[in-house]
């Protein structure tokens, strides 16, 4: 059975989603960067064990990722989910976990990447919007997409509406992408092609919310 780490900053809803999901992996333990994340509560109360690792305690990005990785080594870990996790990681950590590590962004990538999702696409009056999981990889919000859930941008949209209602989407398709990670559904091969039920996945399954 696959064992998945869950890095969080923050709520964690992302967190709840993947736990509540019956996932055929197993969750073995959540790292937080901020001792206060509400995310390690439900952790707890799901039994699940947790550990803080606050950045500022350390030098610099590479001894704080450091600490990470041989937490990761120490739980045996096969699968990082990262869920909210507010820092960027190092080269280095990316690379050991390259192929290993994936993430939600709330844009439909490659499409804003970075911060501040919702109220650009509301800016820029895009129609369409959503969230996206991907492989990580060293540059930013880049690597191989695996699932989108994609929504229509509504007249009355706020960037409170469009966080809602993106979020409702990622609780769908994370534990989805992250169930095909760990049934082997989807495969990151050696020279970093993905394979969804064995055919070359080359643009992200999609799911659509109208
Ligand atoms: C989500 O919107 C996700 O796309 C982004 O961080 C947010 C985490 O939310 N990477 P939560 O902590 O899972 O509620």
């Amino acid at each position: 059975m696959i064992k998945i780490a869950v890095l969080v900053s923050g709520n964690g809803s992302n967190l709840q989603a993947l736990m509540d999901a019956n996932l055929s992996g197993e969750i073995v333990g959540v790292i937080s960067n901020k001792s206060e994340a509400y995310a390690l509560e439900r952790a707890k109360k799901a039994g699940i064990e947790t550990t803080v690792i606050e950045h500022k305690q350390y030098p610099n990005r590479e001894a704080f990722d450091d600490v990470m990785h041989q937490q990761l080594l120490d739980w045996n870990v096969d699968l990082v989910v990262l869920a909210g996790f507010m820092r960027i990681l190092s080269a280095e950590f990316v690379k050991n976990w390259e192929g290993k590590m994936v993430n939600i962004h709330p844009s439909l990538l490659p499409h804003y990447k970075g911060m501040h999702t919702h109220q650009r696409v509301l800016h820029t009056g895009d129609t369409l919007h959503g969230c996206t999981v991907h492989y990580v990889t060293a540059e930013l919000d880049a690597g191989q997409a695996l699932t989108q859930g994609i929504l229509k941008v509504d007249l009355y949209d706020t960037v409170n509406s469009l966080a809602d209602r993106v979020h409702i989407l990622e609780h769908l398709i994370y534990p989805q992408a992250v169930e095909w990670i760990c049934n082997g559904t989807i495969q990151h091969l050696e020279n970093g092609q993905v394979l969804y039920k064995g055919q070359l996945l080359e643009k992200p399954i999609q799911f659509c919310q109208f």
